[in-house]
């Protein structure tokens, strides 16, 4: 799994709470975070590498835990990489469609999957009209860890003050903003459902494993988590410690990554 920084730490516990036999190896990319105010051919690169990494340590099968980079490298990674991937947005417009109960749906997410459009296109698709904001101070609010408190508030009062007056799901297009809950549920209210993709993330990927005979069989000890972070470690542990993260290795990862790959060059990404 990979993430430009803690982020997809909310994938990854839904991930080993759904799959507690799998071993995972995520990756946080804090050196070259925020993902989601750089151009989509950047991002792209990035996930490309990322996901090459990945290839290289030997897994069976990729989490994009990242609304940008998936909507940036997706459906091309899929193509080309040589196990399976899945990402995050489907997961999170089929939990949307599940919670909604009449009006727009709002998404939240960065400027990156907000341009891309790719959940507001899925809810086209299903009849419903979207209400999309770009939220970017949302994710360094979590990076830094006060994701809980009046900073955080006032952001997103400021993101949110000409919302709908009949808004009552909410999409949370980024996989930073479940640490924001507390706080949008303030600012929001009680009626509104917010939508957090991740346990439907896990259950298709869970789905998959089983499909493609992937899955690992259950086994008495759980699997074991190995973090790597590109950016400054102790930082990193900070904030996963207060985001809840699971326990397991967190080491260094350094830039710049492995040698880019044939199939990378047969997606068209420049070495
Ligand atoms: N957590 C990521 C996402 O889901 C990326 C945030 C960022 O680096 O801007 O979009």
């Amino acid at each position: 799994m990979f993430d430009s920084g803690v982020g997809g730490l909310s994938v990854l516990s839904a991930l080993v709470r759904r799959l507690p036999h799998e071993d995972f190896v995520y990756l946080g990319d804090t050196a070259r975070l925020p993902y989601g105010s750089k151009p989509a051919a950047m991002v792209r690169g990035f996930a490309f590498e990322l996901a090459a990494e990945l290839v290289d340590r030997g897994v069976k099968a990729i989490v994009v835990a990242c609304n940008s980079a998936a909507t940036a490298s997706l459906p091309d990674l899929a193509s080309a990489a040589p196990v399976p991937v899945w990402g995050v947005v489907e997961p999170g417009v089929s939990a949307a469609l599940a919670a909604h109960t009449g009006g727009p749906v709002g998404v939240l997410g960065t400027h990156r999957t907000i341009a891309a459009g790719s959940y507001q296109a899925h809810l086209a698709a299903a009849g419903i009209d979207a209400w999309a904001r770009a939220c970017p101070l949302f994710v360094p609010i979590v990076e830094e860890g006060v994701a809980d408190g009046e900073i955080a508030e006032l952001v997103a009062r400021h993101y949110l003050a000409d919302r709908p007056a009949d808004l009552r799901t909410v999409i949370l297009g980024c996989t930073h903003y479940p640490a924001l809950v507390p706080t949008l549920r303030t600012v929001l209210g009680p009626a509104v459902a917010l939508i957090d993709g991740a346990n439907a993330t896990a259950e298709v990927v869970a789905d998959g494993l089983a499909r493609l005979g992937l899955a690992r069989p259950a086994a008495p000890a759980p699997g074991r988590v190995l973090q790597l972070v590109t950016g400054d470690l102790e930082s990193y542990r900070h904030v996963a410690a207060i985001l809840g993260g699971p326990a397991g290795d967190v080491l260094p990862l350094r830039l710049p990554l492995t040698p880019r790959k044939a199939w990378m060059a047969r997606a068209g990404v420049a070495a």
